[in-house]
């Protein structure tokens, strides 16, 4: 039994034909009723956290918060505190990362003062969840970064690109071709590659018969419109993502529903679809100075996640300093999310080397 936007989307096919993945990603997370991140979910069912379908790095640990919070208020510092200044996270969540960043740099002077918060939000409970979790910070909502007026930037981005849609691609002997959507004779959803080759071959690797490839033309194209913003008005984004930076090869896309795997094409609306961040692919597109990325771990490491975690345990009961022990594992340990998370940024190229991106601390290369 699939969903009623499956329902819709089958109807839709059934008139105009097979669409890419990336137009189903599209109608799965973002139709306007029933797409993932639109519907409107009874405050409980929100998607994220231990009961939803999954969890985040700001969700396991206020650390990862706090640590953000500061590295964005060392950027504010190196632009030369301007004021004010757009701080925009993309695809916030609970709130959570932006509320303990903000708690942890309370005591920047003047840095409060000079904020503009922005939340690019597309999901209502989501909005809700984040007017709660930043009461006294005024936010103002966006449906889309476009909409963020001009202004010295500070943005950040946690889990929020590989929500982003991507088009998958199959070497055949003859070339590359478009995995496609269509129907089966039955009416129901499923994939099929599109009968010629793809044009889009001229920017996909030269690979052997039965390679996967997969692209994210909105993951570019909003990297390239944050880096015209960085460059024009100045400022810093951070994205945090799970995702590769060599290959370009591969696919990605996976669906979850209830800390499960489930099939992509299944309940689309009720069911989370992501892929891996092509990093190589946002820095290039970006057009302005990057570092990294670098593996979550070491940039957390970097930032003093192991000072943070030993402070916080000295006023924890001995069953609290194992959950700080445990959060801290999961944020760092390689075969957790130390390593398939990355970490970029990308600048203005005015000021210091950002901190976290190598073993010298910031300002001192
Ligand atoms: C995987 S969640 C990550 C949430 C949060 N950053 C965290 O780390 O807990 C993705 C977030 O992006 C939002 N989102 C997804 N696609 C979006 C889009 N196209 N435009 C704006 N927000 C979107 C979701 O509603 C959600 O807040």
């Amino acid at each position: 039994m699939t969903s009623e936007l499956g329902r819709l989307i089958a109807r839709r096919i059934a008139l105009t034909g097979p669409i890419s993945i990336a137009d189903f990603m599209s109608e799965a997370l973002g139709h306007p009723r029933l797409g993932y991140y639109r519907r409107v979910m009874p405050l409980g069912a929100i998607p994220l956290g231990a009961t939803g379908d999954f969890t985040t790095a700001p969700e396991i640990s206020q650390m990862f918060g706090e640590l953000l919070g500061a590295w964005l208020a060392e950027r504010w510092l190196a632009m030369g505190r301007p004021a004010p200044v757009r701080l925009v996270e993309l695809g916030p969540g609970r709130g959570t990362l932006m509320a303990d960043a903000l708690r942890a740099t309370r005591a920047v002077p003047g840095f409060h003062a000079a904020l503009d918060l922005r939340l690019v939000e597309t999901s209502a409970p989501l909005r809700a969840a984040q007017r709660t979790a930043l009461v006294g910070f005024s936010p103002a909502w966006h449906e889309r970064f476009d909409e963020v007026p001009a202004g010295p930037l500070l943005l950040i981005a946690n889990e929020f690109f590989d929500a982003l849609p991507v088009r998958q691609f199959h070497r055949t002997a003859e070339g590359w071709r478009e995995r496609m959507v269509g129907l089966a004779p039955d009416g129901t959803l499923r994939l099929a590659l599109a009968p010629g080759l793809t044009p889009f071959a001229a920017v996909l690797p030269d690979a052997q018969a039965g390679a996967e490839a997969e692209i994210s033309e909105a993951g570019r194209a909003l990297a390239a419109a944050i880096g015209a913003r960085l460059h024009q008005d100045g400022g810093w984004a951070l994205i945090v993502d799970y995702g590769y930076d060599g290959s370009t090869l591969g696919s990605s896309l996976q669906a979850v529903r209830g800390h499960r795997g489930a099939g992509i094409l299944d309940r689309p609306g009720e069911t989370d679809l992501s892929a891996h961040v092509d990093f190589a692919a946002l820095a290039a597109a970006a057009g302005v100075a990057t570092f990294g990325p670098v593996a979550q771990g070491d940039f957390l490491r970097r930032l003093g996640i192991a000072r943070r975690a030993h402070t916080l345990k000295r006023q924890a009961s001995p069953e609290q300093g194992r959950v700080i022990d445990a959060a801290l594992a999961r944020l760092i340990a390689p075969d957790q999310m130390g390593t398939l998370f990355r970490v970029l940024a990308m600048g203005d190229n005015r000021s210091a080397q950002p901190a976290g991106f190598s073993e010298t601390p910031s300002g001192a290369t």
